[in-house]
Formats: C-alpha cells, sequence, structure tokens
C-alpha cells in the first residue's frame, strides 16, 4: 500500500516538496491545497498531482496518511496541530514555528497523536555536515568548544515585495534569522549540544523601505557543554557570499561546511582534523553569487528528496525521523532569544523543551 501524501501550501518550496515524493518509491502525492485555488491547480497540473483543493480541510478529506507543510511560518501550527487531531504524519517547513509556546504546542499535539512530525532542515544531509557530526561523535573532534554560523547573503528587494507576508512580525515572524540564518542555527546546534543563554542584537540597515522586521543580526550563544558560539547574519550583502558554520573542537581539529554560491551543496572548506587535513579556496570572481531565490531553492533540491525519504521510512518503521519537532523547537528558541535579548538588553536563559506526553497508547 502506497502511503498516501498531500502538499499544503502550493508556493515555492512546494516544487522541492512534490518533486522529492515523487522520487520516493511507495509514496502517491494524492492532492494539493492553497487558499489560491487558481495557484493550487496549476501546481497540481504542473507537477501530475490529480487533486488540488482551497483549503486544509477538503485536503484532509481525501484519506492522507502525511501531508508536508509549505505555508509561511505563523501558519505552521495550525495546520500542524489539526494533522495531528486528523491522525495524520507531518513534515513541516522551517522553521517549525514564530514563537517557542506555538512550537511546545505542536511537538505536544504530536507526541499526544502518536504521529511522526519532522521538521526540513534538509542541509544536514550534506555529506560535509555529516561528515562534522560523525567527528564529533568519534571523537576526532571532540567536545566542540567554538563555533561560528555565518550567513552572509544578497536579498534584492523585489524579494521582500514580491510575498506580502515576508518582512513583517505579524505574518513572518522575523527577518533574516527567523527565515534564513535558522538553517545555520540549527546546524550549529545539531554539532555544539544543548544552548542554554543567548544574547544579540538585531538591526534593519538595509531593507528597511521595505520590511519592519531585521535584515541583520549578531549573537552569542553559550551551551550546555560550556562550548561558545557566534552567529552572524545578514541579507544586506552586495555580494552573497553564502553562508558557512565552523566548529572548533577539544582536540583542536577545526572544521567548517561552506555553502557557496547559496543553494549549492555544503563543502567542507577547513578540514584540519587530527591525521587528515584539507583546505578548499570556492571563492573566486568568475562564480555568480547572487542567484535569484528560486535558483536557491532549486540548488537544495536532492536534499529535500533525501529527507522526505528519510520522513517516509520513518512513518513506515516508526522510527523518529531525522529532525524531530523538538530539533526544531530548539533552533527557533535561539533565534527568538537573540529578539527577546536585543529588546530588553539582557542575556536570555533559555528553558528546555517540554517532557514528552505520556498517553495510555505510548506509556
Ligand atoms: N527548506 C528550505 O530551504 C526552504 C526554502 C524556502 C522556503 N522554505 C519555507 O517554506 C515555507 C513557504 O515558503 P515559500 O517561499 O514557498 O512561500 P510562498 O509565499 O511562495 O508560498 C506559501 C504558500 O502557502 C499558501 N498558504 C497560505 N496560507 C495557507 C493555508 N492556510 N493553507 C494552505 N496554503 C496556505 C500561500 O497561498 C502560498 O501559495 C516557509 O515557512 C519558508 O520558511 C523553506
Amino acid at each position: 500500500m502506497a502511503l498516501r501524501i498531500g502538499i499544503v501550501g502550493c508556493g515555492k518550496i512546494a516544487g522541492n516538496h512534490a518533486r522529492a515524493l515523487q522520487q520516493v518509491p511507495g509514496v502517491e502525492v494524492v492532492g494539493c491545497c492553497d487558499p489560491d485555488l487558481e495557484r493550487a491547480r496549476t501546481f497540481a497540473a504542473a507537477h501530475g498531482i490529480t487533486r488540488a483543493v482551497g483549503s486544509v480541510a477538503e485536503l484532509f478529506t481525501l484519506g492522507l496518511d502525511a501531508c508536508t507543510v509549505c505555508t509561511p511560518h505563523p501558519v505552521h501550527e495550525e495546520v500542524v496541530v489539526a494533522a495531528a487531531q486528523a491522525g495524520i504524519h507531518v513534515l513541516c517547513e522551517k522553521p517549525i514555528a514564530v514563537d517557542v509556546a506555538a512550537a511546545d504546542r505542536m511537538v505536544e499535539a504530536a507526541d499526544r497523536a502518536g504521529i511522526t512530525f519532522g521538521v526540513l532542515f534538509q542541509r544536514r544531509f550534506w555529506p560535509a555536515a555529516r561528515r562534522i557530526r560523525d567527528a564529533i561523535d568519534d571523537g576526532r573532534i571532540g567536545v566542540p568548544v567554538l563555533g561560528e554560523a555565518s550567513v552572509i547573503l544578497h536579498r534584492p528587494s523585489s524579494y521582500y515585495s514580491a510575498d506580502a507576508w515576508r518582512g513583517r512580525w505579524d505574518t513572518d515572524g522575523g527577518g533574516v534569522l527567523m527565515t534564513q540564518a535558522v538553517h545555520q542555527i540549527d546546524m550549529l546546534q545539531w554539532f555544539m549540544g544543548e544552548a542554554v543563554q543567548v544574547s544579540g542584537f538585531i538591526r534593519t540597515h538595509t531593507h528597511g523601505e521595505h520590511i519592519e522586521t531585521e535584515d541583520s543580526a549578531s549573537a552569542v550563544v553559550s551551551f550546555a557543554s560550556g562550548g561558545t558560539a557566534t552567529v552572524t547574519a545578514t541579507t544586506g550583502a552586495n555580494h552573497n557570499l553564502g553562508n558557512r558554520v565552523t566548529v572548533l573542537g577539544q582536540t583542536g581539529a577545526v572544521a567548517s561546511v561552506l555553502e557557496f554560491p547559496e543553494g549549492q551543496e555544503g563543502v567542507n572548506e577547513i578540514w584540519t582534523v587530527p591525521g587528515d587535513t584539507e583546505f578548499r579556496a570556492p571563492f573566486t570572481s568568475d562564480v555568480r553569487a547572487n542567484l535569484d531565490v528560486t535558483e536557491v531553492n532549486a540548488g537544495l533540491a536532492d536534499f529535500h528528496t533525501l529527507q522526505v525519504q528519510d520522513f517516509a521510512d520513518a512513518v513506515l518503521t516508526g522510527r523518529a525521523p531525522a529532525v524531530t519537532g523538538r530539533d526544531a523547537r530548539a533552533s527557533l528558541a535561539i533565534v527568538a532569544a537573540v529578539y527577546e535579548s536585543s529588546r530588553t538588553g539582557r542575556v536570555v536563559d533559555l528553558t528546555p523543551a517540554p517532557a514528552p506526553v505520556t498517553t495510555k497508547e505510548n506509556a
């Protein structure tokens, strides 16, 4: 029996989901929905999906086993909670939500329903990122003591004006930290472990005519291990220099994963792990750095496929997916803490995720 999956939201990133789902054996995309029904119909026609409907409620009448969520971030909560209540497994786009309380409600709803709940952070599937994670686990890097996430991106003003929801606190929940840097913050905390304190500043330097949220941020994070890390993020760079996450471990090893141009598979730019040293110099003046966001998304599609495969396997086997709702709550908590710290001028203590809900079924 095929796993029957629906796609919620038929905008830009949904194409990666349709292509990914169609490559996974044993998965059938049975429908898609968008309040803009014309958009849903055009999307369905482009991807050979038989049913296009105008609401999540209608989509859920098609007999789904699972759905993927590609709506703007503030809409993630209502879709994930509705899916959980309907017993439908769910793979949601990042960020999990725009505030930590919403993320907690989503995790709790999924726990209570006993559904599989994954969140899309496809960069974790890059071999270069997994190589760092493996070298932390097997002790070659050792406990990471210093980290750095650098997100130096270019977005033209048309990126913000094309989608009315972008760049507003009520409809986007944040700016570069919430939408772009949350990927590298996820990777940083995947490498460094549980974050416990955050301080930082957000600013709007470049795109102030078009957005009210931040286009730039600087932050410091401390981890339960005693390690610390910095985060630097902007969408205001004139040339897009991509993303880099670097860790220094207790063994003195340094490893980085660099994504340049943005959307291309990350590579280990620096790898000075005992007995094994490599350097790469990817910046050359003939590289086209300022890719359109559709090209950035297209470059990430193969890794969407790997995460969708992982999710389908998790549903079928009952194991946890590679990135759980709790994992995604952790990166959101760091983003939210930078906002709070910038607003209050204080260091913010992070609260741990709530304990799993025990129900009659999972006791
Ligand atoms: N993993 C990645 O690399 C990646 C890349 C881009 C976007 N994203 C995430 O994907 C999400 C969507 O981003 P996008 O760029 O595709 O946005 P988009 O604006 O292009 O598309 C969003 C779509 O959701 C629809 N929508 C809104 N409310 C809905 C509802 N209640 N039910 C169903 N559909 C609804 C909109 O009409 C629109 O068609 C965001 O959360 C974003 O962070 C992830």
